[in-house]
């Protein structure tokens, strides 16, 4: 069946629904294709706050320069500019939505600190503030209008004269595959976490949209930038949110050490998420690791800090490692967290194709370049969505509605097909998706060299080859999530090539990519941007564009 809107937005997380809202707001017919109900969308899972300049002692120029120092300099501070500009009546207009932020006995927004930040500026919601925004902005599109086609797959965008006009999506509950048809798509479907195993993303975090939008002729930006955070639990990966060091919380080595001092005398546990994980990767290597972890020790904060402030991850250490860390501390490691690079946009969110824009983590516009600050995840999806949703509003006015796409649609649904009729071949998706996994753990992780990586891009294409012939375990219609699973896997692919031939490129170490032949950082040949841009079946055009400098030149960079 085909359906027709102004705008599609691809994803319901923060940065699909208030791209949604805005492009409502701006008079567009808006539906949202998101492949879960949007409030299970992965950004209920942040959990420590949202940066904003807001309090008197502060100042957008504080927050934008600790932004761009954690970036390690390849953030473009320009973009950057805008985020801390834009954040504040962004966060309060939440609040007016109805968010109830933590507020302090002064009966002030109450905030927190977070790593890299020159004074404390994180708002918070407990450790839940990531779902508490969900939660309140899906209000707010079920108001304005928003149709949601709620658990609908997309399967390929629809591209005509070089302009994308919406995109082919599975409907799961039926197994229908539909031709939805539109004048501009906002590609907002989050990260690609699963990539990597362990990680602290969702199984849902595929990478879908980075491959969609790649494919489709938009160039994907700063891809080897791919953030470890430096408390994630032991065995599980689950995120134990930065908040806690935020509260005062020690990470301690076998000898009960806060090692954190010999690497970061000044800012300790706070300093940015790339040197924290580095220095516990280090002191793990060194041989003052318990069991492969370093020990994030809350003690000290007491029960009332800890059950009010961080209650969510008290219970999670409690069911997954049976530790109550009001009395014990939690063994904890760096794990694979954030994609700081993603499809390349302007401040507004638009791609190089027209009618396509982006935004949230499968965007880079790019406000984190080498290292993302905790906390300003949360208002990327904010500020860049609303504009996003603006830009797209405005472009609809001046843009004709598509009549084609039939053609697409046949096309799909013969290729879908075609994968549901592969015979077993001994591989299955999943046994395929954990090798993927494991081996970007390995060779393209915290620490990179030239030999791991090459290994891995032979790796790469040897899955590739395997994809080709993998089969669907089940060949029924109706909610089949092991032909999603097998077509995630796929998107997979796209991003762990683009981020081994992103690494490849460059040749020194700067904020969340570690080159150990090349350890320092180069800004005289590498102040710039890698950009890949899909060439069909030949590998990627790679090139370069100049990071943008306003005011803040790239210094030593130390906390
Ligand atoms: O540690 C955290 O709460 C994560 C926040 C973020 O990635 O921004």
């Amino acid at each position: 069946m085909t359906r027709d809107h102004d705008v599609l937005v691809l994803g319901a997380g923060l940065a699909g629904m208030r791209a949604a809202l805005e492009a409502a707001r701006g008079g567009a017919d808006v539906a949202i294709v998101t492949k879960v109900h949007p409030i299970r969308s992965h950004s209920s899972a942040a959990q420590g706050g949202i940066n904003a300049a807001i309090s008197e002692e502060d100042s957008w120029e504080s927050h934008a320069f600790d932004t761009v120092k954690g970036s390690d300099y390849l953030a473009d501070q320009d973009a950057v500019e805008i985020m801390a500009q834009e954040a504040p009546s962004d966060i309060i207009e939440f609040e007016h939505m109805g968010v109830i932020f933590y507020r302090g006995p002064d009966g002030k927004l109450g905030k927190r600190a977070f790593g890299g930040a020159s004074l404390a500026r994180t708002y918070f919601v407990g450790d839940i503030t990531g779902q508490a925004l969900l939660v309140t902005l899906y209000d707010q599109i079920l108001k304005a209008g928003v149709k949601v086609y709620e658990e609908w797959f997309a399967t390929e965008l629809f591209m005509e004269g070089g302009a994308c006009r919406g995109m082919v999506a599975l409907e799961m509950i039926t197994g229908e595959l539909h031709l939805l048809r539109s004048k501009a798509v906002i590609v907002a479907s989050g990260g690609l976490g699963r990539l990597y195993e362990p990680s602290t993303n969702a199984l849902i975090c595929t990478g879908d949209g980075y491959s969609l939008a790649y494919r489709a002729g938009a160039p994907l930006m700063d891809m080897e930038m791919v953030q470890y955070h430096p408390t994630t639990l032991a065995g599980s990966g689950f995120l134990m949110t930065e908040a806690a060091r935020g509260e005062g919380a020690y990470l301690l080595n076998s000898e009960g050490e806060r090692f954190m001092k010999r690497y970061a005398p000044n800012k300790m546990e706070l300093a940015a998420r790339d040197v924290t994980s580095r220095a516990e990767a280090t002191e793990i290597a060194e041989g003052r690791g318990i069991d492969g972890n370093v020990l994030l020790d809350l003690r000290h904060l007491g029960p009332d800090v800890i059950l009010k402030k961080l209650p969510q991850i008290h219970e999670m250490a409690l069911d997954y490692l049976g530790i109550d860390m009001i009395k014990d501390p939690v063994p904890v490691r760096p794990g694979m967290h954030y994609q700081m690079g993603g499809i390349k946009t302007d401040v507004d969110g638009a791609t190089s194709v027209p009618g396509l824009y982006a935004a949230g983590e499968v965007a880079c516009v790019s406000v984190h370049g080498g290292n993302r600050l905790g906390a300003n995840s949360l208002l990327d999806t904010i500020v860049f969505g609303r504009r996003s949703g603006k830009a797209s509003a405005e472009y609809v006015k001046r843009t004709a509605a598509s009549t084609g796409g039939e053609d697409l649609l046949a096309s799909e649904q013969a290729r879908l097909q075609e994968l549901l009729q592969r015979p077993y071949t001994g591989d299955t998706p999943a046994g395929l998706r954990l090798e993927l996994a494991v081996m970007m753990d390995k060779k393209v992780g915290l620490y990179r060299n030239e030999a791991g990586l090459r290994e891995a891009l032979a790796a790469i294409e040897g899955y590739k080859q395997r994809y080709a012939r993998i089969a669907v375990g089940d060949k029924g219609r109706v909610f089949n999530q092991a032909l999603e699973f097998v077509l995630e896997l796929g998107y997979l692919l796209d991003c762990g090539e683009a981020i081994i031939r992103a690494a490849l490129e460059r040749k020194e170490s700067r904020g969340a990519h570690t080159h150990t032949e090349h350890p320092d950082r180069n800004d005289a040949e590498w102040l710039k941007h890698v950009v890949l841009t899909h060439r069909g079946g030949r590998e990627p055009e790679v090139s370069h564009v100049p990071v943008t400098i306003t005011r803040w030149k790239p210094e030593v960079r130390t906390y």
